[in-house]
């Protein structure tokens, strides 16, 4: 990043002002100095926020592969892009240059092309955090694809569903994946989603595991001896600053889930931008971000933002705990790793093991610390600072979302005051905002509301694939003319945010956004479920925790029901993933709702999170006698 790197607080503000006061110069000037496009654009942005219609860089020609790696082989050639870290420690982990890279992406790219794939076409990408998933991105975006990838820990339904859902012509997958001391069998899910997609005309199968796994032939090949055939050569694709580069699927308030798209030029400029600043990342630093590729979070700060810099980023395709619960520090004390990031959830569960885990290992590399995805309780934030950081490491809390493409509430480094649990401020270019319940906007410091954002920024997404109009009504309905986040946050006296968490039907469990909607359908699919409800309810390593209230159509015996919620989690576990079971369930003969038919989850939450203290005016309900028996059954 030549310019508009941010080194000072008077910097900070300065660019701020100016970002805020004329956005269109601001973006020029980091988009026109940073990035090489075949053509520059004619307008830098053209929107309506009542329309949810947003365009950057207008006729801007680029190829998003060429800033990640084209442009640095003269000087980075040798250059460490990837260190691969195994899940067995004792697997050595791989370096994967600036040159590798670039030549088993051109394979890719190459092969794909054979394999029938054009520019437009959806690629989904269900892999293991390995090599094969960050180059599998870069080869669809290289000749023009748009990847959809499923984070490998969803089931063969949720596959199904998101494969469909964009009309996906091609899965790359592995045989399976190693997830600590276990052997995922992806193939085998593959095969069973598949079984309900006529979409799909290939699939591209990476060996990992070595598991024996069943190929259908004309659809399912390797993909090692078609890389060897291929040209380690590929002339990228040209493509518009507005083509669409990738599709994320995020939980919402129904059962379908939310495909963001995202285009490709404002996307690069952000993230490269907000990676170069927040993380501060120099010349010979190794980055690590914890999370999967499968998430917003592995897209923007594994693969885009830190290749777009020239950076070293390490993948981990392990957990935290295996073979041990010093596993992080182990591989950062390995790789030297300078700036790490990862989400609240892994912080509480590793500061709950003995702190000898992380005593053991040299951390003296680490530079800076980061968060994501969920707020961080204070004492989670000192145990990092303290013993992560060593008091030494400023922390980054940073706040964003699937939609946003890159972080927009964050520290900068070194540069902004930090304060344990706040987000501090916004980047440069980002304008929020906290409304009240009457859709005013609420001025002034030490405030609180739903957080919105005023203006556009360049990775805003675009729209929901082939809803434009539920894209429409869930972000910029709310508020007209602004972009409704669903969260909820307040302001100190400062101007700092702090977010509060969602005010919507989403609750994020370990990290995961997970919509109560889609859980309740998979639990009314069971024969013996008449209807149900999910809210959160605060634990202490997952954040919040889930709690379900199901009504049977026959109330059972304490045996039968003690089953149902098994095959109730089950249920979820095929639909969604095992990252959506419930922790309590219990069984009830009516939920709370209004006269409208509404259920009111406001009072279950309270009741999951054992506060009968004012339930507000429940005369107004349907049926108020039913909360006091909800009360007294509830599991503790
Ligand atoms: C929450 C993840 C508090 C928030 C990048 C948001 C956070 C949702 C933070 C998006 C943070 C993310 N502090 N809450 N620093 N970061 N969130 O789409 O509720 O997986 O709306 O994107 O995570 O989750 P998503």
């Amino acid at each position: 990043m030549k310019s508009y790197s941010i080194k000072n607080l008077e910097q900070y503000f300065k660019q701020y002002k100016k970002s805020v006061q004329n956005p269109e110069k601001f973006w020029n000037k980091i988009a026109e100095e940073n990035f090489v496009w075949y053509q520059k654009w004619n307008k830098v942005l053209a929107y309506d926020m009542t329309e949810a219609s947003i365009k950057w860089f207008l006729n801007a020609k680029l190829n998003i592969t060429k800033n990640c790696i084209d442009r640095h082989l003269s000087k980075r050639g040798n250059k460490t892009a990837i260190i691969f870290e195994p899940n067995n420690p004792n697997e050595p982990a791989q370096h994967i240059t600036y040159l590798d890279l670039y030549e088993r992406v051109c394979k890719l790219s190459n092969v794909l092309k054979e394999q029938g794939i054009r520019k437009g076409d959806r690629v989904c990408i269900y892999l293991p955090m390995i090599p094969e998933l960050a180059i599998s991105v870069l080869a669809c975006a290289r000749i023009g694809a748009i990847h959809s990838v499923v984070f490998a820990g969803f089931s063969a339904s949720a596959l199904t569903t998101r494969i469909n859902d964009s009309d996906c012509k091609m899965v790359i997958t592995s045989d399976g994946g190693f997830r600590g001391d276990k052997t995922i069998d992806l193939k085998t899910i593959v095969n069973n989603a598949l079984d309900k997609c006529p979409c799909v005309e290939k699939v591209l199968v990476v060996k990992r595991t070595n598991t024996t796994v069943e190929m259908k032939p004309g659809r399912d090949f390797w993909l090692a001896p078609l890389m060897e055939n291929a040209l380690a050569d590929h002339v990228a694709e040209i493509m518009d600053a507005e083509d669409p580069l990738f599709i994320l699927y995020t939980s919402g308030s129904t059962g379908k889930p939310k495909g963001m798209m995202h285009t490709t030029g404002g996307y690069m400029v952000y993230t490269a931008y907000t990676f170069k600043n927040i993380f501060q990342y120099e010349e010979n630093d190794v980055f690590w971000c914890t999370a999967d590729i499968g998430w917003i979070t592995g897209h923007s700060y594994i693969v885009y933002g830190p290749l777009l810099n020239g950076a070293t980023t390490l993948m981990f395709e392990g957990i935290p705990s295996y073979p041990d619960f010093g596993r992080f520090w182990e591989v950062v004390e390995k790789h030297k790793v300078n700036q790490f990031y990862t989400a609240p959830t892994a912080i509480r569960a590793l500061a709950k093991e003995n702190v000898s885990y992380v005593e053991k290992h040299d951390l003296s590399s680490l530079k800076l610390l980061g968060t994501v995805g969920e707020p961080i309780n204070e004492e989670a934030w000192h145990w990092y600072n303290d013993h992560i950081g060593k008091k030494n490491c400023p922390i980054v809390d940073t706040w964003w979302q699937t939609e946003t493409g890159g972080i927009l509430i964050s520290p900068i480094p070194f540069v902004t005051p930090t304060k344990p649990t706040y987000a501090t401020l916004p980047l440069p270019g980002i304008q929020p905002v906290l409304m009240d319940e009457r859709r005013n906007e609420v001025e002034g410091n030490l405030s609180s509301g739903s957080l919105c954002i005023k203006f556009p920024w360049p990775s805003i997404a675009r729209t929901i694939w082939g809803d434009h109009q539920r894209y429409k009504e869930t972000y910029f309905k709310a508020f007209p003319g602004k972009y409704f986040t669903g969260d909820g946050a307040l302001r100190d006296e400062v101007g700092y945010y702090r977010i509060t968490g969602r005010v919507d039907d989403v609750i994020i469990v370990s990290g995961h956004n997970l919509g109560t909607a889609p859980i309740e359908d998979a639990i009314n699919e069971h024969p013996a479920v008449a209807e149900s409800a999910i809210v959160g309810f605060s634990h202490d390593v997952k954040g919040n925790a889930l709690y379900g209230f199901v009504i049977l159509k026959e109330e059972g015996e304490s045996r039968v029901r003690e089953n149902l919620s098994k095959e109730i989690n089950q249920l979820i576990s095929d639909h969604i993933g095992p990252i959506a079971k419930l922790d309590k369930i219990q069984f009830v003969s009516g939920l709370p709702k209004t006269r409208s038919g509404k259920i009111m989850r406001r009072i279950l939450r309270k009741i999951a999170e054992g506060d009968f203290s004012n339930f507000g005016d429940i005369s107004t309900l349907l049926n108020p006698e039913v909360v006091e028996e909800i009360k007294n059954g509830r599991i503790s």
